[in-house]
């Protein structure tokens, strides 16, 4: 059912994009925007930017912004309604339904998959600690585990009956369809039959990171263990769960690992409960699979800072190993704890007081290096090939850190741990980051974007690709309307406000963008009724496309001209400027290179009449003059802005 306008503006009225935001990003304040890294991409230097006067944030590195609604949908992979709903639950708003169309359907279906999880959660939860074999065996199980009340609701750990259909038939009951059951893969069907996924296990709910249930793991208990069957069993991919993004105990954490601005990695779900339950609560679980990118891009959300906990024995090392590049290349900064021999983080902290596990995992993380260094160190002492291999080794680790500070401090700190001079390891350094840059460069199958036209002082402009540059001059031209559209300059005709100047300098130009298009109508159909459009209204009203531009144009950016500047060399007056320079200019170069546009189209018209009739030369009259009206034109143009037009 659709929600009723009422309800969507009452939230657009609540909703506040700091708040909103920061419930998932860490902010930086920087004047009066708050910048970060991007949620959306694997970014080095920070490019997300919210605007809280305006109510807007905007991702250069994804391209993606919007208001608070679009920040919800992009960040959570929400629907409008379902990113409403978000909202509404966040500020309490009670949501009024209306009768019309439906939403569309692939919402639909998440939404009934968040349902039937959270059904499922409860159920399972419920039967933990009311049903009496949950309580005989699954509590019991955590009991002697030794997790309390609070760890157990904190978690909303379950537990599923020994019985093929009984968590199905509750649930069929309770009005879910087959079909959605097995969608969420809680119910299985083999040959025909269907039966319950989970059976006779203890369960551990997995949230997404705004705490709704999106998968199960399912433990094996001790009396079953000995039936052949895996450890864990757990939920299949589904619409709202893509194993490789999500990390165990995220949800629970997050706060924590921003206020402490790092976080400790481990292994398993009983690990993260166990130190959450000895207040160590910033800590997340990879479940037992190599961490990927995704689930790294989701740390560094809110922290550059991790430190792994590895069990201390030979396989733990190994997987120390393995996985720590993978973070060293995505820029975080890493640290080990290997723990005593047999131990992981779960049976460690049950072992230890608090203050002892806390003293033993700050004394003992290493920086990865000095931790790779040591353990090569000893085998490495009497054997110069042992050594040439542990140097390698730890080279290309280095090699991996984005950071050239970083990487100079690693290697002066590996050079005197293993007495060789640093020269040597630079010298293999090089060699591994000019192998890689060669490597990136054939894998860069496309070719480099060529600045498509270039203005250097005296010399002649060369054109690429005149219809790209327009387009931006278009989005130029719609950037100053919505930053200035009403202020006023004086010439010496009087006063004019900006949206006047360019609208009627431009009246008779069509805009190529489609999205500028169709803004620059509304601002003429505004002006055409003599009303004054807010750059708000767009915000509020605009399609998805026109809201994305219009907080993406509003956001002030100082690298949005030096980006223009760089790469396509218009020149973007500083907005200390005047504004009637600015305007003038603007609609100058929009001119410019709509000009350039048709004596391109000219020649190619006039190629192609030369190509279809060759030597008939009665046509070419024509072309000559529009060729050089447009050439006059455009010089005309090009002597106001001062630049230097191609013959
Ligand atoms: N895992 C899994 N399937 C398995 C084994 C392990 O998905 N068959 C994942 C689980 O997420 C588990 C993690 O790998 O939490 C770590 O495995 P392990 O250390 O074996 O499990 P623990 O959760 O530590 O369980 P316990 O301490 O009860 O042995
Ligand atoms: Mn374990």
């Amino acid at each position: 059912m659709p929600i009723s306008r009422q309800t969507i503006e009452e939230v657009r009225s609540r909703m506040d994009i700091l708040d909103v935001v920061s419930d998932f990003v860490t902010l930086k304040r920087a004047g009066q925007q708050y910048k970060a890294l991007s949620p959306f991409t694997n970014e080095k230097t920070p490019s997300f930017f919210v605007v809280p006067s305006k109510g807007i944030f905007k991702d250069f590195s994804s391209g993606k912004g919007g208001d608070a609604i679009t920040f919800v949908m992009e960040h959570e992979g929400m629907s409008y309604l379902e990113a409403i709903r978000y909202l509404a639950k966040k500020y309490g708003i009670e949501i009024r339904q209306e009768a019309g169309d439906r939403p569309d359907e692939s919402a639909q279906e998440r939404d009934s998959l968040y349902i039937v999880m959270n059904y499922a959660k409860d159920y399972f939860h419920n039967l933990l600690l009311h049903h009496e074999e949950g309580q005989a065996v699954g509590l019991s199980y955590f009991r002697e585990r030794g997790f309390t009340d609070s760890t157990i609701r904190k978690f909303e750990l379950g537990y599923s009956l020994d019985e093929w259909h009984h968590f199905s038939q509750q649930a069929l009951r309770s009005g879910f369809s087959q079909a959605m059951l097995e969608k969420a893969g809680l119910i299985v069907k083999r040959e025909g039959k269907d039966y319950d996924r989970f059976r006779g296990r203890v369960i551990f709910p997995v949230h997404n990171l705004s705490g709704k249930v999106i998968a199960f793991g399912a433990r094996i208990l001790k009396q079953a263990a000995d039936r052949q069957q895996p450890k864990y069993i757990n939920s299949p991919e589904t619409e709202i769960y893509k194993k490789g993004e999500v990390l165990y105990g995220l949800f629970q954490a997050r706060n924590e690992i921003r206020r402490q601005n790092f976080c400790y990695l481990v292994e398993g779900y009983t690990d993260v409960l166990s130190l959450h339950q000895a207040g160590i609560e910033n800590v997340v679980a990879s479940s037992g699979t190599a961490l990927t990118e995704e689930q790294i891009r989701l740390i560094r959300r809110f922290t550059d800072n991790i430190t792994v906990l590895f069990d201390g024995d030979e396989a733990g090392v190994r997987a120390a190993l393995r996985g720590i590049d993978l973070l060293l290349k995505s820029d975080l900064n890493v640290r080990v704890v290997l723990l005593p021999h047999g131990e992981d983080p779960d049976s460690f902290a049950r072992k230890n007081s608090t203050s002892v596990l806390r003293q033993y995992l700050s004394e003992h993380a290493h920086d990865f290096i000095s931790f790779k260094v040591n353990l090569y160190k000893d085998s490495a002492r009497n054997d110069p090939l042992q050594k040439a291999e542990a140097i390698r080794e730890i080279v290309t680790s280095i090699a991996g850190i984005p950071d050239p500070v970083k990487r100079s401090v690693y290697i002066r700190e590996t050079a005197r741990l293993l007495d060789v001079p640093e020269n040597v390891l630079l010298i293999e350094l090089n060699k591994l980051l000019i192998q890689e840059r060669r490597r990136k460069q054939q894998q860069a199958a496309e070719p480099q974007v060529e600045p498509v036209a270039s203005v250097v002082a005296g010399q002649p402009l060369m054109y690429a690709d005149a219809a790209a540059i327009q387009q931006l001059q278009e989005r130029e031209t719609i950037r100053l309307l919505l930053n200035y559209a009403e202020k006023l300059y004086e010439d010496e005709d009087g006063s004019h406000n900006v949206r006047d100047t360019i609208l009627q300098e431009i009246e008779d130009i069509e805009f190529t963008h489609p999205v500028c298009r169709e803004i620059i109508g509304l601002y003429r159909k505004a002006a055409a009724n003599n009303e004054s459009l807010n750059s708000f209204y767009l915000l509020d009203n605009g399609s998805e496309e026109v809201k994305k531009l219009v907080a993406e144009l509003l956001t002030n950016r100082y690298s949005i001209s030096t980006h223009w500047r760089d790469k396509y060399h218009i020149f973007i007056t500083h907005e200390s400027e005047e504004l009637q320079d600015i305007t003038v200019r603007n609609v100058l170069r929009l001119k410019f290179w709509l000009l350039q546009q048709l004596i391109e189209d000219n020649l190619a018209q006039w190629k192609k009449s030369e190509e279809e009739q060759p030597g008939n030369t009665s046509e070419w009259e024509i072309f000559i003059v529009r060729h050089e009206q447009y050439k006059q034109a455009q010089r005309e143009i090009a002597d106001l802005l001062g630049i230097v037009v191609q013959r």
